[in-house]
């Protein structure tokens, strides 16, 4: 039910080493996003595959991860197996604003898709586009808008109903990561 996987599809921060997910599950997830919506149907939406330990792991120091918390994640040895940089090829269309909004509708359907097939991970904004496309030798057409960190999860997360409006995430003793989101009286427009 979608209800379950999209409360199971939580963003991971800690996976499971040396488990590597085959790069062709990956493409069928793209293949998913690649029906979704996608704005006057351009879909300039491309996306780089990299399951080459040595290549995540050049990567993974490009990415930040949970920077509001004390604690450096994924932990050495425990990163992703997988990325999928999402880029927007610029000979398709110019970037302008109302593209993000398929970037986000086409990341979430590869979330979920990780999510179903018990796999998991973490949408990741922080990587400066520049730096990843000289890193992957892209084209200058190809602007990296967002990466995808993949893996087996080994981290535990737990949804929380957000009190007093307060959505910072955090972790417990028991390294337990709550993620608070606010209830649906706060939400709903009256
Ligand atoms: C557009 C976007 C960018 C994000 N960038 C990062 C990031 O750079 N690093 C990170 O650790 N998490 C990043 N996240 C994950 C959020 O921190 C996460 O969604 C939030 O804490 C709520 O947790 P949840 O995904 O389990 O609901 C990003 C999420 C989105 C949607």
């Amino acid at each position: 039910m979608l209800k379950y996987l999209v409360e199971r599809s939580r963003s991971h921060r800690e996976f499971k080493a040396e488990a590597d997910i085959p790069h062709e599950l990956m493409e069928e997830w793209i293949l998913n996003a690649s029906h979704c919506p996608a704005a006057m149907n351009l879909q300039a939406l491309k996306y780089k595959i990299i399951t080459d330990r040595d290549q995540v792991a050049e990567l993974l120091p490009l990415t930040r991860w949970a920077a509001s918390l004390d604690k450096k994640l994924p932990p050495e040895g425990h990163g992703p197996s997988a990325f999928i940089v999402m880029c927007h090829d610029t000979s398709i269309a110019p970037l302008k604003p109302i593209f993000m909004i398929d970037v986000g509708i086409c990341a979430q359907t590869i979330m979920l898709s990780a999510a179903e097939a018990d796999l998991g991970g973490c949408i990741i904004g922080s990587a400066s586009s520049e730096v990843l496309r000289s890193k992957l030798s892209l084209p200058d057409c190809l602007e990296p808008v967002l990466v995808l960190g993949l893996g087996v999860p080994e981290d535990k997360v737990v949804l929380t109903v957000a009190d007093s409006g307060n959505t910072k995430y955090y972790r417990d003793a028991e390294n337990i990561h709550y993620v608070p989101k606010r209830p649906l009286e706060e939400i709903i427009i009256k």
